[in-house]
């Protein structure tokens, strides 16, 4: 059972194959927490958490499920952060916030392509497929160790000297109302479906952020396919990411869903 969230489709695409590769059935865990579902029987199959690094720990909707979660007969049990170069201290706080309900047998990290559009650059087309490229290899490793049942702390990226501070800055930043739509808008809803925690809504034919906090996964503003959601005004000339495999399940096409459905939207074609 793998236990996932994911904002622009990397730790999604990680869980993803890793999923296939041990044949176990995936949980969304903002679904979970959006539905108050915290019970699951394993059958002593393998149990992994896969989610983003946000802030050198956990997004906030992660240590929602994580803190109410019960897992009954659980194999190995181990979780894959997703990374654009430091994983902090994220899955440290998996086990702190898990406590004894579930003990954690191996910690991974994966170094995967930056989403954080308001931070830096998202890398350009040709330096994201060498990093993904890069990562398909390191998750299939993960893969042969979890089969082989390898324990302990196996990340590369791992450590924060500043993870307070991280932290603090993670919740004074995490304010949807840095959030806005421009005139480029086409009222598509993409932006409504994209949205795993399903806090964006559309009145009037525009998005509405519809609490005042959000766990800031950025899918609204990477995946928005004429670029007019905007994070303030720094990420109005840098470019978007999302991975390129992102099944988009909570738009209901088939997947996979790739980015030339996004020209078609691009072109008008919807
Ligand atoms: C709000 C936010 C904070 C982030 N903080 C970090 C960080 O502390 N360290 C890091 O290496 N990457 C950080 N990233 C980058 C993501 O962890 C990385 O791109 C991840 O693979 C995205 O996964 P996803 O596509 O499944 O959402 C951050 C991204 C966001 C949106």
């Amino acid at each position: 059972m793998i236990f996932v969230f994911s904002g622009t489709g990397n730790s999604y695409h990680a869980a993803k194959r890793i999923a296939t590769a041990l044949e176990c059935d995936m949980v969304e865990m903002a679904a979970a927490v959006r539905y108050k579902r915290t019970f699951y029987n394993a059958s002593d199959e393998p149990v992994g958490f896969v989610f983003p690094v946000y802030f050198h720990g956990l997004p906030s909707v992660v240590e929602e499920f994580l803190s109410t979660v019960e897992v009954r007969r659980p194999g190995h049990v181990f979780c894959v952060s997703t990374c654009a170069g430091e994983s902090g201290r994220a899955c440290e706080q998996v086990q702190e916030i898990l406590g004894n309900r579930l003990r954690v047998d191996a910690s991974y990290d994966v170094l995967m392509p930056e989403n954080a559009v308001f931070y830096e650059d998202v890398p350009g087309k040709d330096e994201a497929k060498a990093i993904n490229d890069a990562a398909d290899a390191a998750i299939d490793g993960i893969i042969s160790s979890i089969k082989a049942g390898e324990k302990g702390d196996r990340r590369t990226m791992a450590g924060s000297d500043c993870f307070e501070k991280m932290r603090e800055d993670y919740e004074d930043f995490r304010f949807t109302d840095r959030f806005s739509y421009d005139e480029n808008c086409i009222e598509c809803r993409i932006c409504e479906h994209v949205c795993p925690e399903q806090i964006i809504k559309v009145y009037h034919r525009k998005p509405v952020w519809d609490d005042a906090m959000c766990s800031m996964c950025m899918s609204c503003v990477n995946m928005c396919p004429k670029r007019a959601i905007q994070m303030g005004d720094i990420t109005k000339d840098r470019g978007r990411y999302f991975h390129p495999t992102y099944y988009m399940w909570s738009l209901g096409v088939t997947p996979p869903y790739k980015r030339e459905d996004f020209e078609r939207y691009d072109k008008g074609l919807r």
